[in-house]
């Protein structure tokens, strides 16, 4: 059976000032349709699973099972992490969580905060991931790299196996020069964050790898304290977890790991760009959402939250309108939005 475990744990500053501590990207309502959580359970409704596992942090959990519940999803536990350590640490929780039920499913691990607009696409993908993750792999979903993007893991391929190959080569976020020689070798995928894998098979590569993470979250899983929707993890023992992302703890370092090529129209949504070149444009190629007015501009994202925005004569701008704060930025500037928050935090 196919466990659905979503990631919602992470704080997508690079969407600043819509995305913030209170309110990380997963909660956002992008489209104006439904926020990037929900579209990703439902986008589970044509697949054959279990209830989908949301892990989230303990601070967002009301917004969390708000969401889940205005989406009728909310028949299934919801895990809390006292503080993020990254995404090993949570997949490892979701892991014993599982196998304490008595089950050892195929975990479908998904991020919360992806666009997939080929959602046939996403089912054929999955179906083929039963095949090999059943034969014991860790099933990774690889994209076409079309720049050198240094924000993505990236995966070598290796001899076929099925429907896909197995991973050569597995490289967490290269530095730019690496990144454009992964791109020009035709060799390489972008990894795009999903995976699947049996429960039992992650804790192994898990504990081979990092067994210090493994016990950490051994331990919390032991000791939980479940509260109405909620199944809060044992504090004391996930503090003492180092925090590392599944890439470097196990992606990078494993033998057992596969490669399934896809084109499900896949998105990270990382920065305004991203969801501009994602959006339908009008004829100008502007993107607006809300109370938005322009003149003679071009190539725009403008998001209005509440207050009329009016632009003139711009061209290839972002500007993002929230009650409290206001980002106006060259479209190509904005993957320094990040570096813009963590100052504005350390300012205070
Ligand atoms: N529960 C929980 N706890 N979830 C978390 C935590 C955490 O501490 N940290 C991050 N997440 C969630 C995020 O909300 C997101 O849905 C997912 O895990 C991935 O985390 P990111 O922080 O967004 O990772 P990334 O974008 O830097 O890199 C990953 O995704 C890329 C594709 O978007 C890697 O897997 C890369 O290899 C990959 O290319
Ligand atoms: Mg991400």
């Amino acid at each position: 059976m196919i466990l659905p475990v979503i990631l919602a744990g992470g704080t997508g500053t690079r969407l600043w000032p819509l995305s913030r501590d209170l309110m990380p990207k997963q909660y956002l309502n992008l489209d104006r349709k439904q926020t990037m959580l929900q579209a990703t359970v439902s986008r589970l409704e044509k697949i054959n699973s279990l209830p989908p596992l949301v892990i989230c942090n303990e601070e967002h959990r009301f917004i969390a099972a708000e969401q889940l519940r205005q989406i009728g999803s909310l028949d299934h536990n919801i895990l809390l992490e006292p503080a993020g350590k990254n995404t090993a640490p949570a997949i490892a929780l979701a892991a014993f969580s599982a196998l304490a039920k008595g089950n050892d499913p195929l975990m479908l691990v998904l991020a919360a905060d992806h666009v997939i607009t080929d959602t046939v696409a996403f089912k054929n993908a999955i179906e083929k991931a039963v095949e090999l993750a059943s034969e014991n792999k860790l099933v990774t979903f690889g994209i076409v790299p079309t720049n050198p993007e240094t924000g993505y893991g990236y995966i070598r391929r290796g001899e076929p196996v099925r429907t896909g190959f197995h991973v050569a080569e597995f490289v967490e976020k290269p530095d730019r020069v690496t990144a454009l020689k992964y791109l020009e070798s035709g060799e390489f995928y972008w990894n795009s964050g999903m995976f699947m894998f049996r429960a039992s098979l992650f804790l192994s590569e898990l504990k081979k790898h990092r067994a210090d993470i493994f016990h950490a979250c051994e331990l919390a899983m032991a000791d939980v304290d479940p509260d109405m929707d909620f199944v809060r993890v044992n504090k004391e023992a996930f503090m003492t977890c180092p925090a590392e992302s599944v890439d470097y703890a196990v992606m990078e370092k494993t033998n057992a790991a596969v490669v399934l090529p896809q084109d499900i129209g896949w998105n990270d949504v990382g920065a305004w760009s991203s969801l501009w070149e994602i959006s339908k444009k009008d004829a100008n190629y502007n993107v607006h959402h809300g109370d938005v007015q322009d003149v003679e501009c071009t190539g725009n994202f403008v998001y209005a939250e509440n207050s009329l925005v009016v632009t003139l004569g711009l061209h290839d701008s972002v500007v993002v309108q929230t009650k409290d704060a206001v980002l106006v930025a060259a479209k190509d500037q904005v993957q320094n939005v990040k570096s813009v928050v963590q100052k504005l935090k350390s300012l205070g």
